[in-house]
Order: C-alpha cells, then structure tokens, then sequence
C-alpha cells in the first residue's frame, strides 16, 4: 500500500465517497451563502473559485490531513533545494530555480546569452548569410522541447513582435516542415534546434532538413548565422555542426515538460522580448513562492491538486477536461496533456511497487466557446462526470463590441449549468422533458485572471506544475521521468531497417508483418 493510500483518511475519504451522490450543489450553495468566499483563493494575479465541487468542509479538512500525512511541506522543500527526487534518473528537479530572482551563475550566464541573442534578432542587427536582417525563426523540437514555448508564443501574441514570425515544427511526417519553409526565404530564417538530449528522431532529421534547405539555397555561403541549439547535451549539438556560440544549454536537473523556463524558451525571448521573458519568470516564481510557503488550506496549487485527488479516486473520474475561455490559450489543453500525463501516467511508485489507486486521468480539452458547439452536450448529459477547470480573464486584448461579454456570459453559463443542471420542474416545455433534463453536479473550477500577461501566464503554468506535483506525492510516484516513451522509441529503430528492405524475423507478429510488406511492395 502507498503512503497515502494506508492512511486512515484515505478510508474515511472512501466512506465519505460511498455516501457521495447525496452531494448536491444546488443545496450546498443553498446552505452556504458564503460558499464563494469559503472556497475562493487569489494569488499571484489568479482567483481560483473552487465552490462548484463536490465538497463539504468535511471532506476538504480529510484532503488536506492527506497533504500532511504525505509530508507534502517536506517534500516541497526538497525539491526546491535540489535533492534527487528524480530517483530513477538520479537528478535534481529544479525548474523553480530558473525562475528565481537572483539564479546561480551558469543559470544567469544563459539568460544574459539568451538576451543579447534574442536582442541581436529582434533589432535586425543578426543578420542572414546575404546580410539582410532575420524574418522568421522556426523551431525544430518534439514534447517539452515544443509544446512549452508554443504554446506561450501563441498565448502571448499581444506582445510579440510584428517583425519576427515564430514557427514550430515537431512532426517527424516531412508535411510539417515542408509545409511550414514553402513560404519562407533562407536568408532570413533562423532554425532553433531543441532537445534536451539530442538524439530525438523526430528533431535529428528535421534538423538536417532544414539544415540542406539552408544550404542549396545559401551556395558557398556560411550558414552558422542560420542555426542554433538549445540542449542540455552540448557536445552532441556541436558535432550536429553547431557554432558554441550558437548553443545555449540547460542542463539534466530540468526535466523536458518543465524546461520551457530554460533556454528551451529562446522563441519566447524573441517573440517577446527578454524583458517580458523575465516578467514570465517572476509570474511563476511568485506562485513558487506561494507554494513554498502557503499553509495547506491557503496554498493553491495544493487545493488545486487536492480536489483532483478526489475527483479522480474517490469519484472515480476518468478524465478531466481544461477549457480556456481565450482564443490565445487555443494551446494549453495539450501543453497540460504533457505535463500531466507524461508526469503521472503511471503504474509504479517512485520505490518500484505497484499503485494501488488510480493515477493522472485523461487531459483534454479545447478553447471555449467552440467546446460548446461540440462536446459539451457529453459534459451534460453524457454517463460520465468529467470535471472542468475553466480559465477566463477579465480584460480582452481585443476589445471589440460585446465579444469580451459574450464570452465571460458563456463560461459562467456552462459552469453554473454543469453544477446545478436543470431540474424536471424549471422545464416549461414539458414536451421529451426527459431530454431536457441536466443532472448537474459536475464538478468544476474557475480560474479568473484580470489579463493573460506575461505575469499572470507563468503564474498560471506554475500553478499546474505544483499541481501536477502534489498529485504525484499523493499518489507516491516518481512524476519526473516517463520510461514508457522508451519502448516505442526502440521498437521503431528495429522496424525501420525491415521497412528498408531486411529479412523480417520470423517471430514477428502477423499484423507487423503484413503491414511491413505493403510497405515494402508498394
Ligand atoms: O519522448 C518523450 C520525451 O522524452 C519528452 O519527455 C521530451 O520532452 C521529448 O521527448 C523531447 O526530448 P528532447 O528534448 O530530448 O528532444
């Protein structure tokens, strides 16, 4: 049994549960007149509204002892000083380090080379192999090496700059990056190549795709200008043919899904600017701060992590879904899938016994309103309870007639109408009443910020790392590597020589083999 899991409140939190479909929000909040102000927190520019869970203040007191009798407040402590907590990779995990207000010296020493760079570009004072200024600069990285800094380039668009153009490619499938230079000129683009280890497939050879499209268009032509690398293994970028002064590291104690605050974040530097880079920085760092030090029943990620912790094992929710209620964070729902998902979709605790409770649910999710177009009507009236966590700011950056209305309407209606659904008597048309009725009692929070800023974005992200965290010490695993990537990645490299022409084994599976064939007599 985990540490959790043979806990005394864990069997309390199960009997609470057995006795949960007498939960009703309508009723809490019928109780409660303050319920709002009970199960609210701000911090570091973020409300979080939680009243719209199916909790009491029994059940939340029982999820917090949890985090006690996990030790949590230790556990923190030790990651933010660098203890190995990564057991099985032996590493440090210290992404809250990059974002501290005074770094370590090698931590500094890239930010500076991370400004100057980033500077150079964005004034047109780096110039291409025919000296014109850079345009455009595409990103060549897969998982945490893309996902991160896409998807805060995109979420951060009102502060980009008009002049430089940030493209991401990630897909092995040669559509992704042919799709993305048909429109580009050579002499004004700039690749970044991104990867922790530098020995990712899917990055390696659109790395030297990109790096042939430079040079039949450059001719005799230095190309160094038009390559640069980002990775914690800086010899491999080296031999790849890197200038060392075009390579900024970062280094094993940053794990890739949390590394877009390292120089894996260079297109956000040069998208918008290293002022605004380090505004992203101190918005998470403040929720680190907040973190570090909150008691349990103040602390927001904690409460955060708390609630899916009872969503997920004691209400049995399969899944959770992440709905921004802003066109700029269209990307979150699948950053948060990595992070999530790669960090604790897991079977095995961090000491090498099996789970015995469920682990990280499915992530998914898409920007409001467009959801409600599509799956909300699952969310509804489907037979499974999928919780929410909505996020909506105050302000638009586009504040245009009533769109920035009709949008804050829409995400206060689909929570209030998930919580407290519509009951046979508030039906007017009693005609197929029964398909008109909503349940209700559909778990779900609300996030509110005044604006996405560079500020409020870090706070946000940081929120759902801490978050990821806490649920990772619940549930006693190690959420800092993912050795279940490692299996297709091995397999794939014995598949390629067979679609290459090699004797296909005669242990092989029949549906492989058939499959290889097609290939191969194509
Ligand atoms: O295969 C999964 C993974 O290892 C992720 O954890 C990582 O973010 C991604 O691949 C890319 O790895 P790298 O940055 O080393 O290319």
């Amino acid at each position: 049994m985990s540490e959790a899991t043979s806990t005394a409140t864990w069997q309390q939190l199960k009997e609470l549960a057995a006795q949960s479909d007498t939960l009703n929000l309508r009723e809490l909040f019928a109780k409660d007149k303050q319920r709002f102000d009970n199960f609210s927190l701000k911090t570091a520019g973020l409300l979080l509204d939680y009243s719209k869970n199916l909790i009491t203040e029994e059940i939340l007191k029982l999820l917090l002892n949890l985090a006690e009798e996990v030790n949590l407040k230790e556990k923190i402590s030790a990651m933010y000083q660098g203890d190995k907590i990564n057991n099985t990779e032996n590493r440090a995990v210290l992404h809250t380090a990059l974002r501290k207000d005074n770094p370590e010296a090698e931590i500094q020493a890239v930010l500076d080379k991370m400004e100057k760079c980033s500077e150079q570009i964005r004034t047109g004072v780096w110039l291409g192999f025919s000296d014109k200024p850079i345009t455009d600069i595409v990103n060549l990285g897969i998982g945490g090496s893309d996902l991160g800094p896409k998807m805060v380039v995109e979420a951060l668009t009102p502060y980009t700059s008009n002049r430089i153009k940030c493209h991401f490619v990630s897909n092995v499938d040669g559509t992704h990056i042919s799709e993305t230079l048909k429109y580009l000129n050579p002499e004004t683009t700039i690749f970044i190549i991104a990867s922790k280890t530098f020995t990712t497939q899917e990055t390696l050879t659109n790395a030297l795709t990109a790096r042939e499209w430079l040079e039949q268009k450059a001719g005799k032509k230095k190309i160094n200008n038009h390559l640069l690398a980002v990775s914690a293994n800086p010899e491999k970028a080296a031999e790849f043919g890197i200038n060392h002064n075009n390579i900024f590291p970062f280094w094993d104690f940053i794990g890739g899904r949390f590394s877009l605050w390292s120089a894996i974040g260079l297109p956000i530097a040069i998208a918008i600017g290293m002022d605004r880079f380090k505004d992203l920085l101190h918005g998470a760092a403040s929720m680190d701060q907040h973190f570090l030090n909150a008691d349990y029943q103040e602390n927001m990620p904690t409460l955060l992590a708390l609630i899916g912790i009872w969503n997920r094992n004691f209400l049995n929710c399969q899944t959770q879904a992440v709905l921004p209620y802003d066109q700029y964070l269209e990307l979150l729902p699948s950053y948060l899938q990595q992070l999530d998902m790669e960090s604790n979709g897991k079977s095995i605790q961090a000491n090498g016994e099996p789970v015995d409770c469920a682990t990280a649910p499915v992530i998914w999710g898409a920007a409001g309103t467009n959801g409600q177009h599509a799956f909300h009507q699952l969310l509804m009236q489907g037979t499974q309870k999928i919780p929410v966590d909505f996020i909506l700011s105050l302000k638009s950056h586009n504040p245009i007639g009533q769109h920035h209305l009709f949008l804050y309407a829409n995400c206060l209606a689909q929570s209030q109408a998930l919580a407290f659904g519509r009951t046979m008597e508030e039906i007017t048309d009693k005609k197929l009443a029964a398909h008109k009725i909503v349940k209700g009692n559909v778990p779900n929070n609300i996030i509110l910020t005044e604006k996405i800023t560079p500020q409020t974005l870090g706070a946000l992200i940081a929120l759902y790392e801490h978050k990821i965290f806490v649920q990772g010490i619940i549930w006693g695993l190690n959420s800092f590597d993912q050795w279940g990537v490692e299996l297709g990645k091995q397999i794939a490299k014995k598949l390629i020589p067979l679609l290459e022409g090699d004797e296909i084994p005669s242990d092989i599976d029949c549906s492989t083999k058939n499959l290889i064939e097609k290939y191969c007599n194509y």
